[in-house]
């Protein structure tokens, strides 16, 4: 009984919070099930998920600074177009809603969990909508042989697989540029031959409770880790690059520094997505007085149509119309490259590798996110 009382207020704060005219959107898509779409309202049940995921950078999509002031430039740059195109991944409820002015609470928690977990087919070749919904309440994702008094569940193999990601982790623009490539990375690497899919190192099980204990259900111990982390995460970084110095040849001037990185545990490219991102190798020489440094960028550069370079994240999906530069590592590649220093005077030499993650925004003043990845080091001579 307690259980029904619940569902009831949940179904009609949700009614009441939402203005007629989407309503009336809503009635398209034809939901038989209690009228649920608010992250706010799963988490009456799935607490602990729900959690994970306020952590993640999917629910930051619209509020993440770094998209919000890259937001209002192409907003004003288009007249405002940009809702469009931009919002179709950072607030893709507007798929459903068609709520471009973000009015809905529900719109504004970014890549949520209605959105996800309503999907029933990705078709890729469809890049204007590659997202299909089924017009049902039911949720999906992989459990099988569960039930809920909330809402249909349906195991799904999409939910196992990475063609789930890809309607938004891959991107061409009108012009015909790939903006973001990570889906194709990941295809063409080593990973799907060995069954090896986005969710397997971004979304690993972990302990926990798929609902509150005092909720009727199978009683599964564990659950997928929504809190999807990367980039913004120090310790997925630090598993995806290994940085070897190789070999140090020594002539009577010269010392030549042979050095290897590894894309080790990166499912795509490293770095992936944002053409602003880049890795920097960094090979340095000391004595105890004296020090030399060279270094090593991999990454990706995008030109306008007049061929210059493209500096902004909000004119990288606008404007871009040719890729025209890509060293970034490819999936398990290893790069070898070799650095010549001239021979330092000090006999007492050490030499270190390290690779840096390196990421520079423009919000308002640039910024800049700098962790170490992966480092090595060896004493030369004593
Ligand atoms: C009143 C409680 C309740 C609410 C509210 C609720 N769920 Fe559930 N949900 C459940 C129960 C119970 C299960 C089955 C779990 C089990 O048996 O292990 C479930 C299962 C699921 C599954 C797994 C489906 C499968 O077959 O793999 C998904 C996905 C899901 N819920 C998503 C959601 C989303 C998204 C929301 C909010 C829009 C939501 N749920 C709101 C109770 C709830
Ligand atoms: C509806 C679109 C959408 C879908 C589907 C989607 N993502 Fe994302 N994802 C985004 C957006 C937008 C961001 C960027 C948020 C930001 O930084 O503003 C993002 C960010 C990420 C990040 C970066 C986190 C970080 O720390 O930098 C990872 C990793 C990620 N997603 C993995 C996944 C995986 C794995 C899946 C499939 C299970 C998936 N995404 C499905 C839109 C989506
Ligand atoms: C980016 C898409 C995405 C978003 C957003 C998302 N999920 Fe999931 N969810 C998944 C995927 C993918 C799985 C299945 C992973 C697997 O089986 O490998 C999953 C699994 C689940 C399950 C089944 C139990 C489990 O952990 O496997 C439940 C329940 C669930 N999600 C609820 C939610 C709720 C509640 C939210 C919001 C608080 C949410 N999800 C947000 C993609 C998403
Ligand atoms: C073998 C494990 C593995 C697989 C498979 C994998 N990733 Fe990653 N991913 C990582 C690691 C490690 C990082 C952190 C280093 C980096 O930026 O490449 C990362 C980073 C990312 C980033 C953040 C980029 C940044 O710099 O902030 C995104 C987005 C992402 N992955 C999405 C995906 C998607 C989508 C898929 C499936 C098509 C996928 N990943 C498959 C391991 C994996
Ligand atoms: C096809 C889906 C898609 C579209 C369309 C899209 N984005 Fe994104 N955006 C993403 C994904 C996925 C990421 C995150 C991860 C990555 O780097 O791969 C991202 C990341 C970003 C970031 C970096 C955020 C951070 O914290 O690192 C900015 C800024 C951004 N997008 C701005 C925009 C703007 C502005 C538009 C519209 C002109 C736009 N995006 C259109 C999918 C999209």
């Amino acid at each position: 009984m307690a259980k029904k009382s619940v569902l009831f207020s949940l179904s009609m704060t949700a009614l009441i919070a939402l203005p007629f005219a989407s309503l009336m959107d809503f009635k398209a898509v034809d939901m038989e099930t209690p009228f649920m779409t608010s992250s706010q309202e799963c988490k009456e049940c799935h607490a602990e998920i729900y959690k994970s995921w306020k952590n993640s950078m999917h629910a930051m999509s619209l509020d993440d600074p770094i998209f919000k002031s890259s937001y209002m430039q192409s907003y004003l740059n288009t007249k405002g177009d940009a809702k469009f195109n931009c919002l179709k991944c950072h607030a893709p409820m507007t798929l459903i809603n068609n709520d471009y002015d973000l009015e809905m609470e529900t719109t504004r928690e970014g890549v949520t969990c209605y959105f996800c977990h309503s999907l029933k087919e990705v078709n890729l070749a469809d890049r204007q909508a590659p997202f299909k919904f089924e017009k049902k309440g039911i949720k999906r994702a992989s459990l099988s042989n569960v039930s809920s008094t909330a809402h249909g569940t349906e195991a799904s193999a999409l939910f196992k697989s990475s063609e789930l990601c890809a309607g938004c982790h891959e991107y061409t623009n009108d012009k015909g540029t790939k903006i973001l490539g990570t889906y194709s990375e990941w295809k063409e690497g080593p990973y799907p031959a060995e069954g090896k899919q986005c969710q397997d190192c971004h979304m690993p099980l972990v302990a926990g409770n798929v609902v509150k204990s005092k909720i009727e259900s199978s009683g599964q111990k564990q659950i997928n880790l929504h809190a999807i982390s990367a980039g913004h995460s120090v310790e997925q970084l630090q598993k995806a690059v290994k940085v070897e110095i190789e070999e140090i040849v020594q002539s009577e001037d010269f010392l030549e520094v042979n050095v290897s990185v590894t894309n080790i545990g990166s499912g795509h490219k490293v770095p992936t997505g944002i053409p602003k991102r880049k890795l920097v190798l960094i090979v340095d020489v000391k004595t105890p007085n004296e020090y030399l440094s060279q270094h090593k960028e991999y990454t990706r550069m995008l030109e306008d149509e007049k061929g210059n370079k493209i500096e902004k994240e909000c004119e990288v999906f606008m404007l871009a119309v040719k890729n025209s530069f890509d060293n970034r590592i490819g999936p398990r590649e290893t790069r070898r490259e070799i650095f010549p220093f001239v021979k330092p005077k000090n006999k007492k030499v050490t030499v270190s590798a390290r690779v840096e993650y390196l990421y520079e925004t423009t919000i308002l003043n640039p910024v800049e996110m700098r962790v170490i990845m992966a480092e090595d080091s060896k004493i030369v001579s004593k």
